[in-house]
């Protein structure tokens, strides 16, 4: 089979690599990929949001199935462009189509298709600019710290968590009077705060049943402790070590199953990844958000922990046979951490080479912001730049692997943290 990737990051890479190791496979494309996919792919310089362009890439090479890394053109219904072209309608694209994006495009959205099947989550109201005095009013109700969604998609950057019930007042008239976060924050979601352990789990759906993939923990700020600004994330681990046997029992019960029927009986056809971020309070998981593709550096721990074919279980989703499809997960832990360009998240310089990438043993290197130039370097060419991901039978094992191979390479400004798990060795 002739597959193509939409999407640019560490993501993308470890789909490429572990989509490269399919005996199905016969060429792989990534558009518009990096230079980690250069090396086990073609990449094709287009936009993913242009479904021309991608039309023309399926088109002039026989692609004959689509992975769609990102939000982005899932949310802006590459799906629906498929199933409505008769050149391409055959083509099975794994991503959701425009409806069940919305799950991740709208907290709104996903906030009532949560209340509606029983699934887990914080209680919450909606509001609008001509109704901002009963989201006001509404915030006087609730105890701090007070929780600010904008509902529309705001690149990562659209909830806001505020300590005292001023603040919250004034972000709330920032986001719906002045459009704080553009369009996006024209409808707000104030929603009670949980108060637990963050962990992901990702589920893998044809539409009729499922895999729960493994579970992961990310590690979104820039400073170690988990301090400092948000970042897109700057590590990884998997398995999440409290999620035992009884606690991922519980997500399946009271989160997947009523999840995956709640999206049949709304008449929802989902096929593809649904990434599930859980709060874990006593030991009971609550849903905070819904998205409607894999975690970027998740992706980069939890690949390389499924054993079984990926493109086979593609197979299975394009052909809502997945139910039959062998599916086996290593015991092992899988630890990955981020390098990222000085400055980043806040200003940074691209362009910088990267040296010592061939010395790098027993550890995966997924790109994400890098570029192959024309005299045949890698140099950077984004925030975060690569991720580094390990095996071990232990985490500290594989993170001593990650962390010994970063010290090989070196670009200027690199910057990662030193402490991915420091909250997880005791548990
Ligand atoms: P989201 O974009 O919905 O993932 O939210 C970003 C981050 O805000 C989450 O990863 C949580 O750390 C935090 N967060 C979101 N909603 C809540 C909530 N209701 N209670 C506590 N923390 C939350
Ligand atoms: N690492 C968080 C995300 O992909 O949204």
């Amino acid at each position: 089979m002739n597959i193509l990737i939409l999407g640019a990051g560490g993501r993308e890479h470890a789909f490429a690599l572990k989509l490269s190791q399919s005996n199905k496979l016969s060429k792989l494309y990534v558009a518009p990929g990096n230079a980690g996919t250069a090396q086990c792919a073609i990449n094709v310089h287009i936009d993913p949001v242009d479904f021309q362009a991608v039309k023309n890439t399926v088109l002039e090479n026989d692609i004959n199935m689509v992975i769609v890394g990102p939000e982005a053109p899932l949310v802006a219904g590459v799906h629906d462009f498929f199933l409505q072209d008769e050149a391409l309608k055959n083509i099975p694209v794994i991503g959701p189509q425009k409806d069940g994006a919305e799950l991740e495009g709208s907290k709104e959205f996903s906030k009532k298709f949560m209340k509606k099947h029983g699934v887990p989550t914080a209680a919450y109201e909606a509001f609008t600019k001509e109704t901002l005095d009963q989201g006001k009013a509404f915030l006087e109700t609730l105890k701090p710290p007070f929780v600010l969604k904008a509902d529309g998609l705001a690149a990562g950057k659209g909830v806001l968590i505020l300590n005292t019930l001023e603040e919250a007042k004034a972000e709330l008239e920032d986001m719906l009077s002045n459009e704080k976060f553009g369009a996006a924050s024209s409808k707000v979601v104030i929603e009670e705060f949980l108060d637990g352990i963050e962990l992901s789990v990702f589920v893998l759906t044809d539409g009729k049943s499922y895999k729960i993939l493994p579970s992961a923990k990310d590690y979104k700020r820039i400073g170690e402790g988990d301090t400092g600004l948000n970042t897109g994330g700057m590590g990884a681990i998997s398995p999440v070590p409290f999620a035992n046997e009884d606690f991922l029992k519980k997500v399946e019960d009271r989160v997947v199953i009523p999840t995956v029927e709640g999206l049949q009986k709304d008449g929802i056809d989902y096929r593809g990844f649904i990434f599930i971020g859980l709060m874990n309070i006593d030991g009971n998981p609550f849903v905070i958000e819904y998205n409607v593709r894999m975690g970027d550096p998740e992706t980069e721990a939890v690949l390389p922990r499924i054993e079984s074919d990926l493109l086979e279980l593609f197979e299975g989703v394009a052909t809502q046979t997945l139910a039959e499809k062998s599916f086996k997960l290593t015991s092992k832990t899988a630890t990955t951490v981020m390098t990222v360009a000085g400055g980043y998240p806040e200003a940074y310089e691209k362009g910088k080479v990267i040296s010592g990438l061939n010395d790098v043993q027993g550890t995966t290197v997924y790109h994400a912001g890098t570029k192959l130039t024309e005299d045949g370097s890698v140099v950077t060419n984004g925030g975060r730049v690569m991720t580094f991901t390990s095996l071990g039978d232990t985490m500290e094992e594989a993170l001593e692997k990650c962390y010994s191979n970063i010290a090989k390479v070196a670009f200027e400004g690199m910057n990662y943290r030193k402490d991915i798990g420091f909250d997880l060795k005791d548990l």
